[in-house]
């Protein structure tokens, strides 16, 4: 028999809409997905305004629910379940994307599943060309987040370390602004980093040699800030030289931490995840590093790093699939924004 779950990320500013398929002995499918990002819409106030945020999800997620359905060619009626975000983000988007979920549940008769958005990203790789295979190391690396873990299975996550101040996302956004670039700035810096030398600012890899698998990542953007500081206006490969030196110093602790926790853990699988895996250099360099040991990594499709529906509908139907998840009908509902 298979389950067919509709799932509603809104956790920050995209608003994504997937339904997901799992059959015993297969693995899951996505059947559509529709996604609206809200990025022109903060773009002006260079970063995301919530209230902002909350309204538009509500003008999206009918919209975009109804255009998923179409694209699988399903009616309501053929959903088995309805999961949605349940946390961590920004309160009143998240109870958009619930409300929504839990009202949709409760006039079809359907379980309403909450969804954690952080496993929603670690196990999205399980929709990729190249699903992995329990147990990995994940590297989590994202707006918000920057942890690594030992999973075990659907549910059996362990932290190994995590940041004690920003993500890796936030670092590269914090130092994509300092550096004149528009939110999100993440990937305007990857881009401006190919043009640049990544050895010409000599940036601090911050507890690179700590000894545990924690980060840090906020001494790093001070130093970037006394940089950008200095920089010559104009000179725009200077601006590269700087982007692509901030990359490489971020890159290159997420590799060594990475490289560290595997070592830990003996295990011989990496799978990344969140929207700083979308890094073309974090990957060039993973994959590097990764081949010499003889440990496969694995990633989301370069449009399931970032937020989206599919990874909330594909964690619902993994846990409900594995009996994680109470597939009894509740229709009451919390949102945990921390
Ligand atoms: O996972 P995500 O969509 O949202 C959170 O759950 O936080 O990740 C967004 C983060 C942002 O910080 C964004 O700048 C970063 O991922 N990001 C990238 C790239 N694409 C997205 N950072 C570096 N290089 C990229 N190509
Ligand atoms: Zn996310």
């Amino acid at each position: 028999m298979s389950w067919r779950v509709l799932g509603i990320e809104s956790s920050c500013d995209e608003t994504g809409v997937a339904v997901v398929e799992c059959s015993p002995g297969a693995p899951p499918r996505l059947l559509a997905q529709g996604l609206h990002s809200q990025i022109a819409m903060h773009q002006a106030y260079g970063g995301v305004v919530p209230e902002l945020a909350s309204r538009d999800h509500i003008r999206r997620v009918l919209p975009l629910t109804r255009q998923a359905l179409a694209e699988a060619g399903l009616a309501l009626a053929d959903l088995d379940a309805i999961a949605y975000t349940q946390g961590p983000g920004l309160a009143g988007a998240l109870l958009v994307g619930a409300g929504a979920a839990v009202a949709l549940a409760a006039s079809l008769g359907l379980p309403a599943l909450p969804v954690h958005h952080l496993e929603g990203h670690l196990l999205s790789p399980f929709l990729s060309a190249d699903p992995p295979e329990f147990p990995f190391v994940c590297l989590l690396v994202s707006g918000g987040h920057t942890q690594l873990m030992r999973v075990q299975g659907v549910s059996e996550y362990e932290l190994l370390g995590e940041t004690i101040d920003d993500a890796a996302g936030e670092a590269f956004d914090k130092s994509a602004k300092l550096l004149g670039l528009p939110y999100p700035g993440g990937p305007h810096l990857a881009r401006l980093a190919e043009q640049g030398r990544a050895d010409a600012f000599p940036l601090p890899r911050p507890l690179l040699h700590s000894g545990d698998l924690n980060f840090s990542f906020a001494g790093l953007k001070t130093a970037v800030l006394t940089q950008a500081r200095k920089l010559p206006a104009g000179d725009a490969q200077t601006q590269a030289n700087l982007a692509a030196s901030t990359q490489a110093a971020i890159v290159e602790v997420l590799v060594r931490k990475s490289l560290a926790a595997l070592k830990l853990t003996g295990l011989k699988r990496l799978v990344v995840a969140g929207g700083v895996g979308a890094n073309r250099r974090l990957r060039e360099q993973l994959n590097e590093a990764c081949q010499r040991r003889g440990v496969r990594v694995h990633y989301p499709e370069l449009a399931l790093c970032t937020d989206n529906g599919a990874m909330i509908a594909l964690a619902a139907a993994m846990r409900w699939q594995t009996q994680v998840a109470d597939a009894q009908p509740t229709y009451s509902f919390e949102v945990h924004p921390r």
